[in-house]
């Protein structure tokens, strides 16, 4: 089998490659365990000096994976494999980068609200279909997306849970440039070389001043968020949302209340 998350290092850049392609990259827990690991690596080796994320010029990400969801979360929030992974990106000290095409769905999508840099092709479908499958937001989105594309537009896309463009993305200020899907990676990588020469402790210095208003009420917020979802997965909306994925058709939410 091959790997689901391929690390590399390249120029002092740490490249973290999603290739899980039979399931449009779909997150398992091991694949955020990779996550978390090459984060601590990154944070740890004085040899690197920006992370770069990416997936294929076709995906990104499907976001988690719906099994594993259906499992449900073991225990407190940070200790999952997606809360350590969640937590250590929000603390981050070195640059991180985002290469996005294709789907870019749930976490696909949260988890570039705290990278400093997101370059996306022109083909990315950005989503965070929480509500949709009967959960709630994560990953800091509904404190983040409010204070920043301003409280309605976050409803919109946190309740409605729609897909949305590149063009929407970079109107809305979620991504720094529009790409063709062939260039997405060769202009992030290009933007992590950029970090990678400049001053490391001022580069460090600047990224933790561009946080700190925010670091410890994301904390608090995606603690919440981790506990309310954590609820949501054992609810019968969430499962009957992740039935009707496996069965191809549209979930069927009339006998709710
Ligand atoms: N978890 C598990 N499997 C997934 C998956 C996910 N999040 N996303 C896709 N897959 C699987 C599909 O079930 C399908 O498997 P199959 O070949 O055995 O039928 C395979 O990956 C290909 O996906 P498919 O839906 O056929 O691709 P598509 O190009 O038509 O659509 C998406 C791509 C991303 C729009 C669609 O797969 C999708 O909506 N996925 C679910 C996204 C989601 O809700 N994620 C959770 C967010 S909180």
């Amino acid at each position: 089998m091959s790997e689901l998350v391929i690390t590399e290092v390249k120029d002092r850049i740490l490249i973290v490659r999603i290739n899980r392609p039979d399931r449009k990259n779909a997150l398992t827990h091991g694949m955020y365990t990779a996550f978390g690991d090459a984060l601590e690596q990154a944070q740890d080796d004085a040899n690197i000096r920006c992370v770069l994320f990416t997936g294929s010029a076709e995906c990104f990400t499907a976001g988690n994976d719906l099994s594993d969801f259906a499992k449900g979360l073991p225990g407190k929030f940070q200790e999952t494999p997606v809360g350590r992974f969640l937590l250590l990106l929000v603390e981050a000290t070195k640059p991180v980068v985002a290469s996005v095409n294709g789907p870019a769905v749930g976490i696909g999508t949260t988890m570039l609200l705290h990278c400093d840099m997101v370059f996306a092709g022109d083909n990315t479908r950005f989503q965070m279909p929480f509500a949709p499958l009967g959960l709630c937001p994560e990953g800091g989105s509904s404190l983040l997306l409010p204070a920043w594309i301003g409280r309605v537009r976050a409803a919109e896309l946190l309740l409605l849970g729609g897909a949305f463009t590149a063009d929407d993305a970079y109107r809305l200020g979620l991504i720094n440039r529009i790409c063709d899907p062939a260039e997405t990676e060769i202009q992030a990588l290009a933007a992590c070389e950029q970090l990678a020469a400049q001053a490391p402790a001022a580069i460090r210095a600047a990224k933790d001043l561009l946080g700190r208003p925010t670091r410890e009420q994301l904390r608090e917020t995606m603690l919440k968020e981790g506990e309310v979802f954590a609820q949501r997965l054992k609810s019968p909306e969430a499962a009957e949302a992740f039935r009707a994925f496996l069965e191809k058709r549209k979930p069927d939410f009339s006998n709710f209340n």
